[in-house]
């Protein structure tokens, strides 16, 4: 097989209609600061029972096609001595790798970051395809502040993410492209779609100065949404202002877009799913997830800390995925949260 026919069965492994990404990458600080609320220590047994649990789910791979895993994930196992990459490709569940190395202030460039990681990311890349890894995600995160993000700090993280997806291409992993705008602040719907805008239109520009082939790569954006501290939007709010924002920025080619969750509740992400698909017609894209807390909270809390939940927690994971699935149809209602 050649470099993109391996980019092309990726792509076809990942993108399939009803299905979506669960994003279980969380880096050894954000996992305690997940751990903490249901009084679990985060240590590496802990770590390991619990994403083993996540990915052993049974049937879950009938609404998951792809897994986003942390490094420590890919050389873990199952209790009975599989490895956790197997485990879930035993469901069709594709494992892919979270390869930056987090973020920082841009120097010189208050209210802006950067995120780390492109150094030696070839070699990285080829130890963690010999351990599974089927594709990989790189995420810029953007701040909304009455100066930030400037245009300045738009250019230089477009870039980062553009290199890093060549790298992933050259290497033969399909690179989810991830510019967060982040939901922390006052800030309004509108102000969030400007921004947003403004960073998509960068992105895909630095990706075609980069050469990447946008059929090879997943987008994961932020939905356009107000501010944590204003009242939500609706629906149909969002669902309306983020189609106009990929609509202007997101070429056809890119075969699916799967949003983040941001710090939306689980049924929030559900319902703004749902309402965007339900406008399917205006989107070229297949639209479905790459949700983190939004699939994990309940089966975190399903579990507590405690081995015998394990099933409940399962249960609880499973229920996110269906209803999610539902939504990438526009299927989904607020009240089977109660079935
Ligand atoms: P959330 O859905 O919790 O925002 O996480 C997605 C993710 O992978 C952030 O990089």
């Amino acid at each position: 097989m050649t470099r993109q026919d391996d980019l092309q069965a990726t792509i076809d492994d990942l993108v399939q209609e009803g299905r979506g990404v669960l994003a279980m990458d969380e880096s050894h600080p954000t996992m305690a600061k997940r751990f903490e609320p249901i009084g679990v220590e985060s240590t590496e047994a802990h770590r390991r029972f619990y994403r083993a649990l996540l990915l052993t789910t049974p049937g879950l791979g009938k609404y998951i096609s792809g897994a986003i895993l942390f490094e420590e994930t890919l050389t873990q196992q199952t209790d009975d001595g599989q490895a956790l990459p197997s485990a879930a490709w035993a469901q069709q569940i594709v494992p892919g790798i979270k390869v930056d190395k987090g973020k920082i202030p841009l120097a010189l460039s208050p209210g802006d970051l950067i995120t780390q990681g492109l150094d030696g990311l070839g070699d990285r890349l080829k130890t963690y395809r010999e351990q599974g890894a089927r594709f990989a995600k790189w995420r810029e995160v953007y701040g909304i502040e009455e100066q930030a993000p400037t245009p300045h700090g738009i250019e230089a993280n477009a870039e980062m993410l553009a290199r890093y997806a060549a790298v992933c291409q050259s290497e033969g992993l399909v690179p989810i492209v991830e510019p967060e705008v982040l939901m922390d602040g006052g800030h309004s719907i509108e102000r969030c779609a400007e921004v947003t805008e403004g960073v998509l239109h960068a992105v895909f520009h630095a990706l075609h100065r980069h050469h990447v082939v946008l059929e090879h790569i997943l987008l994961k954006p932020n939905m356009v949404l107000p501010g944590k501290e204003r009242t939500q939007a609706n629906p149909e709010q969002v669902a309306a202002a983020t189609l106009q924002a990929l609509r202007r920025t997101v070429p056809a080619a890119v075969p699916s877009i799967n949003f983040l969750s941001g710090g939306q509740s689980p049924e929030e992400a559900t319902a703004n799913l749902n309402a965007l698909n339900q406008r399917g017609e205006d989107a070229p894209w297949l639209l479905t997830i790459s949700y983190g807390r939004a699939l994990q909270q309940p089966a975190l809390h399903a579990w507590g800390g405690k081995n015998e939940n394990a099933h409940a927690a399962q249960q609880a994971l499973l229920k996110r995925a269906r209803l999610n699935s539902l939504a990438m149809r526009g299927q989904y209602r607020p009240e089977m949260e109660n079935d």
